[in-house]
């Protein structure tokens, strides 16, 4: 009787506690921000370029423009032609909690390396701006930047950091993103985003994966809609209810996964990323996910998306994982001398309090960082830089030679700097602040 009682005991108290955990729980899990009503501009406006399908020289560009469905076009014209070519946009209306918006797109095809062309967009009689954007020529040698998560709150310097990432890196192809590019899928922040990348996305294509900030929280979480009306390749290239792409550029494949997922969802970008790294006989091999698969924020973390992604990534060859949401800088060789590297970046004002897991090579904290990736002929560089100051934060290359490939690290010398100024009255600030010490005093930085 009395062995019953305390059972009883036990699990009520179980209970309680569980409730309790999940009522402190309930807003990061479930709640979703209001959004403020908006009207949407009644010129074409929010343009971005970006990829298309599988083949590299194709683009799409995607704009809004007005709540209701108006006849659209994009014109283009080869830079060394005198024809103006005229496309038909396919429009989309999308509704959201504050207002309704028009989504438009225009698929260019037929596109020719080595040349440069410009376009502008058009609804119902209104133009925007002309932009140019090249089409570059295949040389077995590609450069592009990444960043992790932006988020940037409303008015950043996002876009000034990236505007001076491109001025110092003047030959980048196109920009890649780990997704979060918003804070939440409202529009005030879609609007920040494309403050962000104002006078980028117009110019270079962008491709992002889906980070968890562009998704509706729930029970199932719910992708935003703008995210693929924006992202317009995915429309194309999604499979089922996930939004996949693998396309090829130059000598690389990129394949972008949707790290965000339930159970079921990622088992099926599993098939599917199987299936495209078989067929796949690209020189290099890159993944593109927002979780990273090996977690700087705690060894329990991301273990679904590791254990479904981590051993065909390892089984055929990928070169290099770029990740983002844990917010911080990390770099890891497999077993600390190959590959895949796996990389962890983000560019936005919030840092969180990471783990220094001694598999990883080196951290980063208290910043903001983007990373440059060029591959030429048998070597891939990969280099890191702090966004806000412009210098050089990490360096290594990736070797092919014959069936053996080499990793050699260049950041040997390579200060690393972690930055943080705890809150003493708060119990996991102190305990941070106390693993950078130990991380500090078993790498002897000071
Ligand atoms: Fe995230």
């Amino acid at each position: 009787m009395k062995h019953k009682r305390i059972v009883r005991t036990i699990c009520s108290l179980l209970l309680v506690g569980l409730v309790v955990w999940v009522w402190s729980r309930w807003n990061v899990w479930f709640g979703n921000p209001t959004e403020s009503s908006y009207i949407s501009s009644p010129i074409p406006s929010r343009i971005l370029l970006t990829f298309s399908d599988s083949i590299g020289e194709n683009r799409n560009v995607s704009w809004q423009c007005d709540s209701v469905l108006l006849p659209s076009h994009l014109e283009f014209q080869d830079m060394e032609g005198t024809i103006i070519q005229s496309i038909p946009a396919k429009g989309e209306i999308c509704e959201s909690p504050g207002g309704k918006s028009a989504f438009y797109v225009a698929r260019l095809r037929g596109l020719q390396p080595g040349h440069q062309y410009r376009y502008r967009v058009c609804t119902h009689e209104r133009y925007s701006e002309w932009y140019q954007f090249t089409i570059h020529p295949h040389r077995n040698a590609t450069e592009f930047l990444f960043v992790g998560d932006i988020q940037d709150t409303i008015a950043g310097i996002a876009n000034q950091l990236l505007k001076q990432a491109f001025m110092r890196h003047p030959h980048m192809e196109f920009l890649v993103c780990g997704g979060d590019l918003i804070e939440r899928p409202l529009d005030c922040y879609w609007d920040e985003m494309f403050k962000t990348l104002d006078s980028i996305a117009q110019v270079m294509p962008i491709l992002t994966v889906t980070g968890n900030h562009d998704y509706w929280k729930g029970v199932i979480c719910q992708l935003d809609p703008r995210f693929w009306l924006v992202n317009s390749f995915y429309q194309d290239s999604r499979v089922g209810d996930n939004q996949l792409f693998s396309f090829e550029y130059d000598n690389i494949q990129f394949f972008c996964l949707d790290s965000n997922r339930e159970f079921w969802y990622l088992w099926q970008q599993r098939e599917w990323l199987k299936h495209q790294l078989e067929a796949s006989d690209a020189k290099w091999k890159i993944l593109v996910l927002h979780h990273p698969l090996y977690s700087i924020k705690g060894s329990m973390n991301n273990l679904i998306q590791r254990w479904m992604f981590d051993d065909l990534v390892q089984e055929y060859g990928v070169d290099l994982v770029l990740q983002g949401h844990e917010h911080a800088y990390a770099r890891m060789r497999m077993d600390g001398k190959t590959t895949p590297v796996y990389t962890v970046s983000h560019c936005s004002p919030k840092n969180y309090r990471i783990e220094f897991d001694d598999r990883f090579d080196r951290f980063g904290s208290g910043s903001r960082y983007y990373q440059k990736v060029r591959t030429h002929n048998d070597t891939l560089f990969l280099t890191a830089y702090d966004a806000t100051s412009g210098m050089l934060y990490d360096s290594l290359q990736i070797q092919k030679k014959g069936h053996q490939t080499i990793v050699v690290d260049l950041a040997q010398s390579i200060p690393e700097i972690i930055t943080f100024i705890p809150d003493v009255n708060n119990r996991k600030d102190r305990q941070f602040a106390e693993r950078i010490q130990t991380y500090k005093d078993r790498k002897g930085i000071k």
